[in-house]
């Protein structure tokens, strides 16, 4: 079984800097700082932006905003309690630049335009996939504000399988139907107009990387996991992520 030491990857070099153990106790999904420091390839921070990290869960990719960008980061979530969200910035070195919120993400607590950029990290595919959320999510971009999801994925959708494939069923039942193939998000957001579709990538690595991740919080934690069930039954056909990025018309 592979180990913490596994976490450290070539391809994730910012990612690879941080403390294995604390991202793994922090895990509440697959690998979110690798997730982030590939779709960050196609966003362009820079110090000072103001970026809303949205569905921020314990975290770690808020803390990554802050150090590897320099950004001023608002994290956003609804099941992880603020206070403890605010000692783990503080903890980390970075509680002048990340303000912890709680908040639901159709009840942001924003003025209009008032952020640079979104970065939502796992977390999209529980509220997103509604035709509406784009626009209202938009409002609190400026002109020329950026967006970046990374979102569980398939290679096809599942209207064109017929039917959720049993081994993904097996793990998380109905809500697979909010994961898409990257081209669908494409879809989704372009025919809109509301946001120019920047780049939609499923990872060639996302299967990989998402059961090394569970594998590891497996081995740590002692439980067994139903993600490596999942993801050892597919072999890599069905599941990926996708990597998402538009920027609002300016
Ligand atoms: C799978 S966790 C991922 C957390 C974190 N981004 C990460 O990758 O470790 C999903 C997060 O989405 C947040 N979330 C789910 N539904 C939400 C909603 N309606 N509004 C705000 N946050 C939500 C949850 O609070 C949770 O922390």
């Amino acid at each position: 079984m592979p180990s913490l030491d596994d976490l450290k990857r070539p391809e994730y070099p910012r990612s690879s800097t941080y403390d294995a153990k604390w991202l793994v106790e922090a895990d509440m999904g697959p690998n979110p700082l690798w997730l982030l420091e590939d779709l960050a390839r196609d966003l362009d921070l820079r110090p000072g932006m103001r970026v809303l990290d949205l569905g921020s869960g314990r975290g770690a990719t808020s803390v990554f905003l802050a150090r590897e960008y320099g950004v001023q980061v608002w994290a956003v979530d609804l099941w992880i309690s603020p206070d403890d969200a605010t000692a783990t910035f503080e903890a980390q070195g970075v509680g002048d630049q990340v303000t912890a919120l709680k908040a639901e993400a159709h009840a942001l607590p924003f003025a209009g335009g008032f952020f640079d950029a979104i970065v939502c990290i796992d977390a999209y595919e529980y509220f997103g996939t509604a035709d509406g959320y784009l626009a209202y999510l938009t409002h609190f971009l400026k002109p020329g504000g950026q967006l970046g999801i990374a979102t569980p994925a398939l290679r096809t959708e599942i209207r064109e399988l017929g039917a959720i494939p049993p081994h993904i069923k097996a793990c998380v039942g109905w809500e697979a139907v909010a994961w898409h193939t990257a081209e669908w998000w494409r879809f989704h957001w372009a025919i809109t107009e509301l946001v120019e579709v920047t780049s939609a990538r499923l990872q060639d690595t996302g299967w990989h990387d998402w059961l090394l991740w569970a594998q590891v919080c497996a081995e740590y934690t002692g439980r067994p996991s139903d993600s490596v069930t999942m993801l050892t039954a597919d072999q890599g056909e069905h599941l990926s992520f996708a990597l998402v990025t538009a920027r609002k018309p300016g």
